[in-house]
């Protein structure tokens, strides 16, 4: 029997997610010593998951990393396969028929819930829907957002709260020239939000913002960030988490607050208060969000692995939007183990396991595998390290019955569904430029699936 890898029977692999664990995961399967096929799965017909609908508008030098993903997917080895909906359009069986194994790459398209009083009531948003809103993810495109209220709170410290803090901070004119959606510009626009408070529920030298990220929220137009000083007279336990040596992340970031703290007067439009050691317990409103009660916290634990406690001391804050930022969370895939719990593939070195035992030709890689946090390039190591694993099980490795994609894609032809190849998605691409180009803007994009499809005839 011909090996699979041989020139004769190249190894066929789907992965089913196009962001950057999907892309790395291709690039490091394009570069091992083996003939190989690698078809890219993705919901959408545009590619390259967060990092077109998850990485903030006004921060266009990241999105770069799309030149590399592009560069893979040119290669004669991999083909994109876009506006299929693993699960729903084709099931994981059916792929299984047509490669020798999948690697899911789907992301963590869904939020981790805060379990309070009110977390449902309009006007408490999370940052999910509120950052794919604003980057015109075709699912959100019909969300409102009541930005007539003078009060945002957002819950969390982590970066993407920091995101959410500085689109709802920034002017008009700092956003107009990115690829914001623009019915979010428009939509801002508008906003007659003048406080912004972001509330962390550790201490400063606990929070999970970046010093760039935190740093550029010193350096807007119109807003000026609040540190209450007492916040950095640290307790003993973070101070000796501060002290220590290997802590750079903290002297990078206390300084920049300290900094913040002795600003003295603010004359500009909007406010960021940022907050610590504070917890929800409650959102109060009637029919809609009118206050967020807080508890005060206190740390405990050894450092590095501080926990915060409710005091019982709590505080209310009347403000109209709350938007929870506290870590997206991944979906379950029909056909595929899914750990409730964690909210990820159950899985050893990307090995997809079934209860504890590994499912021969399954793997994963990134936030679906790991959980929802590091940045874009986090993903590469990963995604290397888990087709190491693949590659290590191909000589036990069952070959598939049918070798080839084009029963695959006459099937989903069959199923009334429009495949969008990558050369479709490079007519969108141009065209989306093509029209942001009137605005000044990198490109526009279009906001619904049909209207991608419409600009390929
Ligand atoms: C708001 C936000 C901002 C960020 N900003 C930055 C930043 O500035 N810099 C940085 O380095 N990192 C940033 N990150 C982190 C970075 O985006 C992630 O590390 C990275 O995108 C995770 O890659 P992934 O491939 O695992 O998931 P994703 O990028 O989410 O890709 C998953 C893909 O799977 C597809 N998919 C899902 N389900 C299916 C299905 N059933 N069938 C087919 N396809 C499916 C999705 O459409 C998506 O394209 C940010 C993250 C967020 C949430
Ligand atoms: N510019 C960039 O590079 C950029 C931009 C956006 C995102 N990213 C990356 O994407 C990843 C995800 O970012 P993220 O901000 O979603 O996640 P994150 O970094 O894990 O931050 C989550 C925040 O939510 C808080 N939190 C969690 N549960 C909570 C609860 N029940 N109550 C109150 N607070 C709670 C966390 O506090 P604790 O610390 O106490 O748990 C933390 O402050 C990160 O790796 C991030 O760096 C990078």
């Amino acid at each position: 029997m011909t090996e699979l890898g041989a020139p004769d029977r190249p190894l066929r692999v789907a992965i089913v997610g196009s962001g950057p664990s999907g892309f790395y995961a291709a690039q490091a399967l394009i570069k091992a010593d083996l003939a190989v096929q690698v078809d890219i799965f993705d919901r959408l017909p545009s590619p390259y998951g967060l990092v077109r609908l998850g990485v903030a508008p006004d921060h266009q030098k990241i999105k770069n990393v799309i030149g590399v993903f592009e560069r893979i997917a040119a290669k004669p080895e991999c083909r994109f396969i876009g506006n299929v909906t693993v699960g729903r359009d084709i099931t994981v069986d059916e792929l299984q028929r047509h490669y020798d194994a999948i690697i899911f790459a789907n992301g963590a398209e869904s939020d981790r819930r805060l379990n309070i009083p009110g977390e449902d009531l309009p006007g408490s948003h999370t940052a999910t829907e509120f950052v794919a809103w604003y980057n015109g993810h075709p699912d959100y495109c019909n969300h409102q957002f009541d930005l007539s209220q003078e009060a945002a709170v957002v819950i969390g410290q982590g970066n993407v709260a920091i995101d959410v803090c500085r689109i709802l901070a920034k002017t008009v004119d700092e956003l107009k020239h990115t690829d914001i959606a623009q019915h979010a510009l428009d939509a801002l626009a508008e906003s007659k939000i003048r406080d912004i408070y972001m509330v962390g529920r550790r201490g400063p030298v606990q929070a999970k913002f970046t010093q760039l990220e935190i740093k550029e929220m010193g350096q807007l137009e119109a807003c000026e960030p609040i540190v209450d000083p007492a916040d950095l007279k640290f307790d003993p336990i973070s101070q000796a988490e501060y002290d220590d040596p290997e802590n750079k992340s903290a002297k990078r970031i206390v300084p920049i607050l300290s900094e913040f703290a002795d600003r003295t007067s603010s004359a500009k439009a909007r406010n960021l208060h940022i907050l610590f050691e504070k917890s929800p317990v409650e959102i109060k409103g009637d029919s809609r969000v009118e206050s967020i009660v807080l508890e005060q916290n206190e740390l405990t634990g050894e450092p590095f692995s501080v926990k915060a406690r409710g005091t019982g001391a709590t505080k209310e804050l009347p403000c109209g939007l709350v938007f929870r930022s506290v870590g997206y969370r991944g979906l379950p895939l029909a056909g595929v183990p899914f750990d409730d719990a964690s909210g990820v593939i159950p899985n050893e070195q990307g090995r997809v396991l079934d209860d504890g035992a590994p499912i021969s030709g399954m793997y994963t890689v990134g936030w679906i595998k790991r959980g929802p946090s590091g940045i874009i390039g986090t993903n590469k190591p990963d995604s290397q390290a888990n087709v190491a694993s693949l590659l290590e099980d191909l000589p036990k490795l069952q070959p598939c019955p049918k070798p080839e994609t084009d029963s695959l894609l006459k099937l989903l032809e069959e199923r009334g569904i429009r495949v969008v190849s990558f050369e479709d998605w490079q007519k969108i691409d141009a065209a989306e430029i093509e029209l942001g180009q009137a605005a000044g803007k990198p490109r526009e994009k279009y906001l619904t699936v049909e209207e991608m499809l419409a600009t390929l005839g």
